[in-house]
């Protein structure tokens, strides 16, 4: 049987993810809140590759997780792989904070993933073999060393992201693999100028953006992985070696 993925935030990166998943076989369930333009070119790529995508729009901040594995099952009758990339990225300086802009971070990156990572490791576990499923999470690299000022919100959920793939690769253990990649500047945010870009560039000692071809490997390495997890990998031009305080945007 085809492999399914499940894909949260599907307009950058995810987008390119999705695409190389479908053209290696599997079939997609995607999770989009407004990148309707993404979901029908992905699902025009599916129907030429002989695949299909399942289009589920949800707010990750108010919807219960579990309809996603639900609906994939229902569709796919089986689920083998959870990529969560959704994710807000805006400034919350200290001067204008609120719950809202919190939680506005905190659901969909963080308590999203967590909810969701359980009901895909149960859904997971009547698949066949000694591994039964595996999740890669996107995290960022700035969280373990040295999280940018006036992105508070942001940062805080991304922290326990990267904790919640360290605890949930111990709870599902030895059935489902769960990793992180704490990803550098791969895609410049809409709100840096260019100037801000090419400063974050600079600072890295590679002195170029996260290639997408690298992220689609690392990605893939992660999906047929048989021995590692609980990881945080630094995919980020080296940027995590550059020092402390470099570079930061705020
Ligand atoms: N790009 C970089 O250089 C970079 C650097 C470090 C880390 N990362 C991480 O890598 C991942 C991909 O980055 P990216 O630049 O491709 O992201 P992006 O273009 O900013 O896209 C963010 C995605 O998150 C989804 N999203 C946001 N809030 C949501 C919610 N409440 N419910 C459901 N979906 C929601 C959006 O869905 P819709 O489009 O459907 O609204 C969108 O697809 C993210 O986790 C990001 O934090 C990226």
């Amino acid at each position: 049987m085809d492999p399914v993925a499940i894909v949260t935030g599907i307009r950058r990166v995810g987008y390119e993810i999705a695409k190389d998943l479908l053209s290696k076989g599997f079939n997609l369930t995607v999770v989009y809140k407004s990148s309707k333009d993404k979901v029908k070119e992905l699902q025009r790529l599916a129907e030429k590759k002989g695949r299909k995508v399942l289009a589920l729009k949800i707010d990750l901040r108010d919807e219960d997780p579990q309809v996603i594995v639900d609906e994939t099952l229902k569709t796919f009758s089986r689920v083998d792989a959870l990529i969560h990339l959704a994710s807000p990225y805006y400034r919350t300086p200290l001067s204008n904070i609120s719950k809202e802009a919190f939680y506005d971070h905190f659901k969909p990156i963080a308590e999203a993933f967590y909810f969701m990572a359980l009901a895909f490791y149960r859904a997971s576990m009547k698949n066949e073999g000694p591994i039964k499923g595996r999740i890669v999470a996107f995290g960022d690299w700035a969280v373990e060393k040295t999280p940018y000022r006036g992105y508070s919100s942001y940062f805080i959920a991304k922290g326990a992201l990267h904790s919640a793939v360290k605890v949930l690769a111990k709870e599902f253990a030895p059935d489902v693999l769960v990793n992180c990649i704490a990803l550098g500047p791969t895609l410049k945010a809409e709100d840096l100028s260019e100037e801000e870009w090419q400063k974050i560039l600079r600072n890295t000692p590679l002195k170029r953006p996260v290639s997408l071809r690298d992220v689609l490997d690392l990605t893939m390495f992660l999906l047929r992985t048989e021995s590692m997890t609980g990881e945080i990998l630094f995919l980020d031009s080296g940027r995590h070696i550059a020092g402390s305080g470099v570079g930061s945007v705020g």
